[in-house]
């Protein structure tokens, strides 16, 4: 009886946990081609390979383009369901190649990035709930500093901020980062560094991004991986196969297995 009430505790715990985003990952970058659904569609099949029940949610909302990076024909789309005022759940489809749930955006369609407030704040609500269904979920958000963009990342207790050694990739998230740390600053932002050309360069990116956002917004984001510049990545792409189907042991999906573990240690 003792251990009943203590399993029914710690079930209402993680129900509660999962309410407040706790197992929700929001992957951004502000500027655009940074690599962001890339880590979305592998970190998702990492996290599936460990055992997890995963959600991949296409938070893009005007150029969505998991399907395209999958090669998926969705049954249901997140633009149709909004569209009809169904439960969010509609728009889950199953994707056997990286074994997980996803829900797939409708690239092109203006009525997704063009939700108001009121919309945005419905969707985002049917998504918490959603998510206490699944261990892990991952919105791949859009580009850009849009507040529609800012509002969908706050859902997530964790956002993963995606920089590459460029002066606009790093202008771009720094902006992101001071928007999205200005509404709430208890979100935990991590940083991760792509196409670098090695280990020490890609430090050496992270910490000059850090001595700005320590000196102007006195906030220290920890590192939480480097991602090597990997031709493999553009292959599978063009193969519209998932990294870690296309080639699990290129660099790229190395290094992004080990995010996978250096977040899974910590959550
Ligand atoms: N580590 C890497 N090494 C080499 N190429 C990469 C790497 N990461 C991403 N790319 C390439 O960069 C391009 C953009 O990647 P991806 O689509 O994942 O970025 P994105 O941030 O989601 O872009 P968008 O803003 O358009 O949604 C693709 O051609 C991809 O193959
Ligand atoms: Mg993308």
């Amino acid at each position: 009886m003792k251990e009943n009430n203590f399993q029914k505790k710690e079930l209402v715990t993680d129900i509660q946990d999962r309410l407040n985003g706790n197992n929700i990952i929001a992957i951004a970058s502000g500027k655009g081609g940074v690599g962001k659904t890339t880590l979305g569609v592998t970190l998702a099949q990492a996290f599936s390979q460990k055992g997890m029940k995963v959600l991949l949610f296409d938070g893009d909302l005007g150029l969505a383009n998991i399907d395209t990076h999958l090669n998926m024909t969705p049954t249901e789309t997140l633009d149709n369901v909004i569209q009809m005022n169904d439960p969010l759940h509609l728009a889950v489809t199953h994707e056997p190649t990286i074994n997980c749930d996803v829900i797939s955006g409708h690239s092109g369609k203006q009525s997704l990035a063009g939700l108001n407030g009121a919309q945005l704040k419905l969707l985002t609500d049917d998504l918490l709930i959603l998510a206490t269904y699944y261990d892990k979920v991952i919105i791949d958000l859009g580009s850009g500093i849009y507040e529609n963009i800012l509002q969908l990342a706050q859902c997530a207790k964790n956002c993963l901020v995606l920089i590459t050694n460029t002066p606009t990739a790093l202008t771009n998230a720094y902006q992101f980062i001071q928007l999205l740390s200005h509404e709430n600053p208890a979100k935990e932002i991590g940083i991760v560094v792509n196409m670098a050309d090695t280990v020490h360069e890609g430090e050496q990116t992270y910490q000059t991004f850090l001595t700005a956002l320590k000196t102007f917004l006195h906030i220290e984001p920890k590192l939480k991986g480097i991602i090597h510049y990997d031709s493999m990545v553009k292959k599978s792409l063009q193969e519209q196969t998932p990294l870690l189907c296309f080639s699990p042991s290129s660099q790229a999906a190395q290094d992004i297995l080990k995010i996978e573990e250096n977040l899974s240690s910590k959550n």
